[in-house]
């Protein structure tokens, strides 16, 4: 039976890397998940097969936790998404910790003890700060940055406090109140290390802490000496890390900056832009687009906001019934999540090979005809090029300024999440579309109608 089990627990791992492999692109990501769940499922039935186990309580927590997962997952918005991820990874935190604490006994050998010590603590700190990613990114907590006087040596000490617990509790396990203030410590610190940043940022944070929480179930996996534990545990940790890479290198920001320099707590940049605003009706926009021959659409939050995606979707297919070639370019971090836009737009139809990354675009974008900018600023902002001290300065971006014509569709003048101005809005072949982008897109997609 042992054997079967590490057989098992191969198969499983095996199959966590296919579908991990297929996460990689929006057209083979259903698949992917679906491997990779199958994986989850062996691993699960594979360890229950381990001898000794009362299968009274594990059944009531399926069942209990089981329901509450199904329903959740029905019921949460598309929007929602990053929240629930974030309770998700808050919770799988709390399971390390759980485990960790169960995994204690007087036979424990230091190594042991240090896995048990390292779940615990990451594990802690994985839940709350999770906890407080969820209440920031749902507003039921403020999304501004909590920062006070002398805020990193409070958190140094903390740091300092939860080693000395834990080197102190790995040498004298017998006094368990080491480990009641490494969980205590802990638990503190997931709170005082998310509240310094601003909602904005939380997707980076909850990727971070998604990375946390596999580092965490690979610790108590090393604990319970559980091989796919601590294979799922890395993977989630590595992926983890790597995403949080991703999207800081999309923003051109260090994990550094995102996590302790405030940002978004209202220091805004005030740069004079020359050029004037030059509005345009849905009528005369309906007239550019019937003549163009090349469409890119430049989705982005507000189009998150507007939910126009299926509006979006209407007029693609109008503007190609038309002769026109129509792309989308789609940067890494617009939108609030990873993948943000490509899910709305996936949510609408519009096939994946329509979606070109914003390094295949951007040589492109010289031919567009028009170039349509839908609820997106920071990720079109020719200023991350050309004006050395803007806050988004080398910050990749999609060059949408270099088509014959931009039509920018937003409410009003304000400003994107970076809180700065936006040169392209200035610009000579730039028009401005004021009004809700699923109003505005439908407005279009009724000239094209009549
Ligand atoms: P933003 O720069 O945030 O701009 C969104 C624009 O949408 C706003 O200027 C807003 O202008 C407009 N808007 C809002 N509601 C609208 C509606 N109903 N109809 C039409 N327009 C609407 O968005 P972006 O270009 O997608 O950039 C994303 C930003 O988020 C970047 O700065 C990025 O660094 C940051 N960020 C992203 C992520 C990920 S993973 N995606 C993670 C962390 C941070 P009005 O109010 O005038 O309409």
């Amino acid at each position: 039976m042992e054997s079967f089990i590490q057989y098992a627990y191969v198969a499983a791992a095996v199959l966590f890397i296919f579908g991990l492999k297929q996460l990689g692109s929006p057209a083979t990501a259903r698949r992917g998940n679906l491997i990779s769940s199958s994986g989850m499922l062996v691993a699960v039935v594979a360890a229950l097969l381990s001898q000794g186990i009362d299968y009274t309580w594990i059944l009531i927590g399926f069942a209990i936790g089981g329901a509450i997962g199904a329903a959740a997952a029905r019921l949460v918005q598309m929007t929602s998404m990053p929240e629930m991820v974030a309770l998700f990874n808050g919770f799988g935190g709390m399971a390390s910790l759980l485990v960790g604490t169960a995994a204690l006994s007087p036979a424990a050998g230091t190594f042991t003890l240090v896995t048990i010590v390292l779940s615990i603590l990451i594990g802690g700190l994985t839940f709350t700060g999770s906890l407080v990613a969820y209440g920031k990114l749902s507003e039921k907590i403020t999304s501004a940055p909590i920062l006070f006087g002398a805020q990193q040596m409070v958190n140094g000490a903390i740091i300092a406090a939860i080693l000395v617990s834990a080197v102190l509790f790995c040498i004298n396990p017998d006094n368990t109140v080491w480990l009641v203030l490494v969980v205590a410590l802990s638990l503190i610190f997931g709170v005082m290390a998310v509240i310094p940043i601003g909602g904005a940022d939380m997707p980076v944070v909850i990727s971070l802490l998604n990375s946390y929480s596999g580092l965490a179930a690979c610790a108590a996996g090393f604990a319970v000496d559980n091989n796919i534990l601590i294979v799922a545990g890395s993977l989630v940790g590595s992926a983890g890390i790597i995403l949080t890479q991703i999207m800081c290198k999309a923003m051109n920001r260090s994990l550094s900056n995102v996590l302790f320099s405030g940002f978004g707590s209202g220091k805004t940049e005030t740069t004079e832009v020359d050029g004037e605003i030059k509005p345009i009706s849905v009528e005369d926009a309906f007239y550019v687009l019937e003549a163009a021959s090349t469409v890119a659409i430049i989705p982005g939050y507000g189009m998150a906001v507007a939910q126009a995606q299926h509006v979006v979707k209407e007029l693609t297919e109008l503007l190609e019934g038309n002769g026109a070639e129509v792309n989308f370019g789609i940067h890494p971090v617009a939108g609030r999540m990873p993948g943000h836009m490509n899910v709305l737009l996936a949510e609408a139809d519009v096939p994946y090979d329509q979606l070109l990354e914003m390094d295949d675009i951007n040589p492109r974008m010289e031919t567009v005809d028009v170039a349509i900018v839908i609820g997106a600023n920071d990720v079109v902002n020719p200023a991350a090029r050309e004006i050395e001290s803007s806050p988004i300065y080398g910050m990749p971006v999609i060059n949408v300024d270099s088509a014959r014509t931009v039509f920018v569709l937003k409410r009003s003048m304000a400003s994107g999440f970076a809180g700065i101005e936006n040169p392209l809005f200035y610009k000579d072949n730039t028009r401005m579309l004021f009004g809700d982008a699923k109003e505005s897109i439908g407005g279009l997609v009724r000239e094209f109608g009549s």
